[in-house]
C-alpha cells in the first residue's frame, strides 16, 4: 500500500501494481505542512478522500479516521466514517483499540471494514513525547501483541503495524488471522505501506530510517523546473508548435 492524498497521484497508482492506497491523516503533514497529525479534521479527510476516490480506479481505498474523531462518542464516530465513506472511502482506519471498542464493533456490522493501527500511533504523539518506535520491551510487546488479537476479535480486517521491533511485527503476524501491514515494522508483516511522498524521494530533508526512497523525486522536480526556466529565459519556450496562429 501507499497513502495518497489528491486526485492525480491517485490515477498514477491507479494505473501501477500496488494493492491498496490509504488517505492518510498524515495529509495534514505531507500536504499541509503542520508538524502532527493532530490538526487532521474530518473535512480536511473527507476532501482528500474525494480526490483520491475520484482518480483511484479499482484500487482499495481506505481513510484515516483523523484524531479524536471515534472518541467523542459513538453518535459521533459513526458520523466521521459515514462522512469518509460518503466521500468514496472503502474502509476506515483508527489508531488503538482501548476505549473505541464500541466503535469497532459499531461500524463493522454496520458493513464498514475497519483497519486497525498499532504501535507508533501518530495521534498520541504529545503521550509519548515524540515520534518514537513502540513495543521495545517486553511489557510493550505483549500490549501491542494483545491489541493486535482484540482489533480481529471485534471484527478489523487488517492492522497496521508502526515501528515495531520487526521480530514482533512477525510473531504477530504469525499469531493472528487478518493481515498484517507494516511501516517501520520489518519484513515479516503481510504487507507494507509508505507514505507516497517519503518512497517518491520528494522531500530530502525529512527521512525516517524506515522510508527507503524509490526515486529523487525531489531532485526530478527541481531539474524539470529548472528546465522550464531556462527555456522561458531563453525564448526556446514556448516555440512555434507550442503557440496558436
Ligand atoms: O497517516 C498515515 O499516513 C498512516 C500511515 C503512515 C500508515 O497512518
Amino acid at each position: 500500500m501507499a497513502t495518497c492524498y489528491d486526485y492525480t497521484f491517485a490515477r498514477l497508482l491507479a494505473k501501477g501494481p500496488i494493492d491498496g492506497i490509504l488517505v492518510g491523516d498524515s495529509a495534514a503533514m505531507v500536504m499541509h505542512g503542520h508538524e502532527t497529525t493532530l490538526t487532521a479534521t474530518i473535512e480536511m479527510m473527507r476532501m482528500h478522500v474525494a480526490a483520491v476516490a475520484r482518480g483511484a480506479g479499482d484500487k482499495l481505498v481506505v481513510a484515516d479516521l483523523p484524531f479524536l474523531s471515534y472518541r467523542k462518542g459513538l453518535p459521533a464516530a459513526m458520523d466521521a466514517a459515514h462522512v469518509l465513506m460518503a466521500a468514496g472511502a472503502h474502509a476506515v482506519k483508527l489508531e488503538g483499540v482501548a476505549g473505541h471498542e464500541d466503535v469497532i464493533t459499531q461500524l463493522v456490522g454496520s458493513g464498514v471494514p475497519v483497519m486497525g493501527h498499532l504501535g507508533l500511533q501518530p495521534q498520541s504523539v504529545q503521550a509519548y513525547g515524540g515520534f518514537k518506535p513502540q513495543g521495545r520491551d517486553a511489557v510493550g510487546a505483549a500490549a501491542i501483541a494483545h491489541q493486535a488479537a482484540a482489533l480481529e476479535e471485534l471484527g478489523a480486517f487488517a492492522v497496521v503495524l508502526e515501528c515495531i521491533p520487526a521480530a514482533l511485527a512477525e510473531e504477530i503476524t504469525g499469531s493472528i488471522g487478518i493481515p498484517t501491514v507494516g511501516i517501520g515494522a520489518g519484513v515479516g508483516c503481510d504487507g507494507q505501506i509508505l507514505v507516497l511522498q517519503d518512497l517518491l524521494g520528494m522531500n530530502s530533508s525529512f527521512q525516517p530510517r524506515f522510508a527507503r526512497r524509490f526515486c529523487d523525486g525531489e531532485m526530478a522536480i527541481l531539474e524539470a523546473l529548472a528546465g522550464y526556466d531556462r527555456a522561458v529565459k531563453s525564448a526556446a519556450f514556448p516555440c512555434a508548435e507550442e503557440s496558436y496562429s
